[in-house]
């Protein structure tokens, strides 16, 4: 059995006739297509830096970073770098592209289920200076209590940017997640097999990225194209994929000694020299094919069924299959991460550790944040896991003895 932590291609798809509806945010006349989702946090954070570029004069947003200049005052108050609330639980990518651009960050805690710490983030809201927006992510699929967010945010004058980057496909009550902020971004890579993809969706201003982007150079895509279709091969034919897996990195490695220089993709860091790449055509091509309501239940019924078999068993992150939540991972608590990943690698499964590390300057000893970077490791679920592979997966868990005691 081979499971892979993300969805592959099957070639057939680039084949398909285009499918007859497109989720938010893809085609809304504020979306802007990148590489990767970080290119457009930083082009956001930027135009806010930048005292409101890319928002209409007149707009709260507008209103809002000129009030924090002037907030600062004097002959300087073009330099105010404007303070944004971070999540202390986080990837990496997001909080250097906001720092790369200039912005100043106050962590605020997110508990144990994943849920931001409300009232903490209220507390935080009122210290000097006061932050000019609330940087909030919906984790792994599930939307954080936005409605109470959402009056947090008016009440202490706030920008909301919703970070979907594990949250395409979800909503919350009808409504897709990334609507409820003046902003949002997407990483459609995670969700969906396209070998690039980061939105930056404005939904009630002008798009601070839609000038920035150049197209990114075929090689880039290439790489990334056939190891999805290769994954896809080897979830079929372990022995023929692995070779042909093999064969490719070869290619890769003879690539990087002859100094092909391609874009990274699923790395961790920040590099301004390609902040203004864009997805590339295949993307959005593929995209228009995927048939988003199967995705959408095939994740909600492999997140069932192994959580049935694994509750009682094993702790489980205190999370419900609400309706509309299109589940990214399994969050699976683990006694230890590296040792989980590989033992379960070495039954065929692939797991994904988000995120043993992160900004330094956010870690708290003892805080939920450090219990989830040293216990939260991602099953897949995807929709190219059968419920025999879901099955499978919760049943080697037991058996490993992998999990956190219940
Ligand atoms: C929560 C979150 N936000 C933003 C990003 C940035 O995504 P990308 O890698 O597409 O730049 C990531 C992943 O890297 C992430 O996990």
């Amino acid at each position: 059995m081979y499971i892979p932590a993300w969805p592959v291609l099957n070639p057939t798809s680039l084949f398909k006739p285009a499918g007859a509806t497109i989720p938010f945010p893809l085609g809304c006349p504020g979306s802007s297509y990148f590489y990767v989702a970080r290119n457009g946090i930083y082009h956001l954070m930027k135009s806010l830096v930048s005292c409101g570029v890319g928002v209409p004069a007149g707009s709260k947003e507008a209103a809002q970073a000129a009030y924090r200049r002037d907030a600062d005052g004097g002959p300087d108050a073009q330099k105010a770098e404007p303070l944004v609330l971070v999540p202390d639980y986080h990837h990496g990518n997001e909080i250097y592209a906001l720092k790369a651009a200039g912005a100043k960050l106050r962590y605020y805690p997110v508990k144990k289920n994943l849920d931001v710490d409300l009232d903490a983030i209220a507390d935080l809201c009122d210290l000097e200076p006061k932050p000019l927006a609330l940087y909030l992510t919906h984790f792994i699929g599930w939307p954080q209590p936005i409605i109470e967010i959402q009056s947090l945010c008016n009440r202490k004058n706030l920008i909301l940017i919703e970070d979907c980057a594990l949250s395409f496909l979800s909503e919350f009550e009808g409504r897709p997640l990334g609507t409820f902020g003046a902003y949002a971004v997407f990483c459609l890579y995670k969700t969906v097999p396209v070998p690039n993809g980061g939105v930056l969706v404005a939904n009630n201003a002008v798009n601070p990225g839609t000038t920035a982007v150049r197209p990114c150079s075929a090689v880039s895509v290439t790489g990334p194209s056939i190891d999805l279709i290769l994954r896809w091969i080897r979830s079929r034919n372990e022995f023929f994929g692995r070779a042909l897996l093999t064969a490719k990195r070869a290619i890769g490695r003879t690539l990087t000694g002859a100094n092909v220089r391609r874009l990274p993709i699923g790395d961790t860091g920040f590099d301004i020299s390609n902040v203004n790449a864009g997805m590339s055509p295949i993307c959005h091509t593929l995209l228009g094919r995927f048939g988003y309501e199967e995705i959408k239940e095939r994740r909600r019924r492999n997140f069932r069924i192994v959580e049935n078999l694994l509750r009682g068993n094993v702790a489980l992150v205190d999370k419900t299959l609400n309706d509309g939540v299109c589940p990214l991972f399994f969050p699976l608590l683990v006694k230890h991460k590296q040792i989980a990943a590989a033992s379960l690698a070495g039954r065929g499964i692939e797991t994904v550790e988000f995120w043993n590390s992160g900004d330094p300057q956010s870690h708290q000893p003892g805080s939920s944040a450090e219990f989830l970077r040293r216990h939260l490791l991602e099953l897949p679920i995807h929709q190219d896991v059968t419920p025999e592979a879901a099955e499978y997966s919760a049943k080697e868990i037991l058996k490993l003895d992998v999990g956190l005691a219940a």
